[in-house]
């Protein structure tokens, strides 16, 4: 095995997530993805950055692919790009079109393409891990009158992703290619900043994202064919706001989640 990839890697947990393996003397290499033509600074040396990267671009996949030239394959692939505007069905100004293309771009229709081309190009094997980052707002489930609507594209581009591991995990089994979808933990990142969020994290229990990303490597560490296909939050129910209104107290951590 030879390359932890992380897809979406210039900021919030990608960014820890690619430093962290770099700093691993069992990680042999480490690939980044920028939407730049270069590379960021401020990381470690070994990240080779494929650049030009953006997900709602339909060429991503193949450009993701060609730059991997001479990788023989990939142990841990974590799709984490994201983008997060809010809605406000109550208002009069509503959902925003291009706004809803790009979150569900985003999340669940490139991860689709990038996952074919990399299994087709045999860049993903047995024993290869594929990483879904997903959020407890994609479960149905923990929706609740506490939290109320809203968001429509952000949680359901989520629910779609969570959909999309499931499929590529019963695709992928007889492989023997991991997938596991997660939700990261509430995090004090740019992304829940941009939306006004930063008002509930230390109420809601936000942590750095380098905190998120311990975790999510250990959770990582531990994966077997097993659990392919599966939902969970890797940190538990602490803090997810309805959690315990839906799923009842005394939760385990980590916790599965309901779809
Ligand atoms: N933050 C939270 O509390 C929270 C909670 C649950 C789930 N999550 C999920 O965790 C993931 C990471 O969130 P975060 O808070 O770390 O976000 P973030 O700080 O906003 O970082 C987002 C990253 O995604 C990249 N990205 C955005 N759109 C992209 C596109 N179209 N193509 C390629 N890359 C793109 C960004 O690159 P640029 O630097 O080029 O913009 C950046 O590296 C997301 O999937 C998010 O939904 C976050
Ligand atoms: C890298 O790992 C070493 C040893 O495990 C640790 O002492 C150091 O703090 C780590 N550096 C970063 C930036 O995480
Ligand atoms: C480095 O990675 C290996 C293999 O994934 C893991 O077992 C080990 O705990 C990691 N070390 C640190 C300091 O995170
Ligand atoms: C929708 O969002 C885009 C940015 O993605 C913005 O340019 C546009 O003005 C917004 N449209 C409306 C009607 O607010
Ligand atoms: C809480 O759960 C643990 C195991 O998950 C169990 O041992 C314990 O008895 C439970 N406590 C209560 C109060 O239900």
């Amino acid at each position: 095995m030879s390359l932890v990839l992380v897809i979406g890697a210039t900021r919030g947990l990608g960014a820890e997530l690619i430093k962290r393996y770099a700093n691993n003397s069992s990680t042999q290499k480490v690939s980044g993805t920028t939407r730049s033509d270069h590379g960021p600074t401020d990381f470690p040396e070994n990240v080779k950055w494929l650049t030009g990267i953006d997900l709602t671009n339909e060429e991503a996949a193949v450009s993701i692919v060609t730059q991997l030239k001479g990788v023989n394959s990939i142990d841990t692939v974590i799709i984490t790009a994201g983008h997060f505007s809010t809605e406000d069905f109550t208002s009069g100004k509503g959902p925003n079109w291009s706004e809803e293309v790009k979150m569900y771009t985003t999340s669940s229709i490139a991860p689709v393409f990038l996952i074919h081309k990399l299994v087709h190009a045999n860049l993903l094997v047995a024993g290869s891990k594929i990483v879904l980052v997903s959020s407890e707002a994609g479960s149905i489930g923990l929706r609740h009158e506490k939290e109320g609507g809203g968001n429509y594209a952000h949680h359901a581009s989520k629910a779609a992703l969570n959909m999309v591991g499931k499929l590529l995990s019963l695709d992928l089994k007889d492989r023997g290619i991991i997938v596991s979808i997660v939700h990261p933990g509430f995090m004090r990142t740019d992304m829940t900043a941009g939306v006004g969020y930063d008002k509930y994290w230390d109420a809601g229990g936000a942590v750095t994202p380098d905190v998120a990303a311990k975790s999510l490597v250990e959770w990582i560490n531990r994966l077997t064919l097993d659990r392919s296909g599966e939902y969970w939050a890797p940190r538990g129910p602490g803090d997810i706001g309805t959690a315990e209104s839906v799923l009842g107290k005394n939760l385990s951590t980590p916790l599965q989640l309901p779809w």
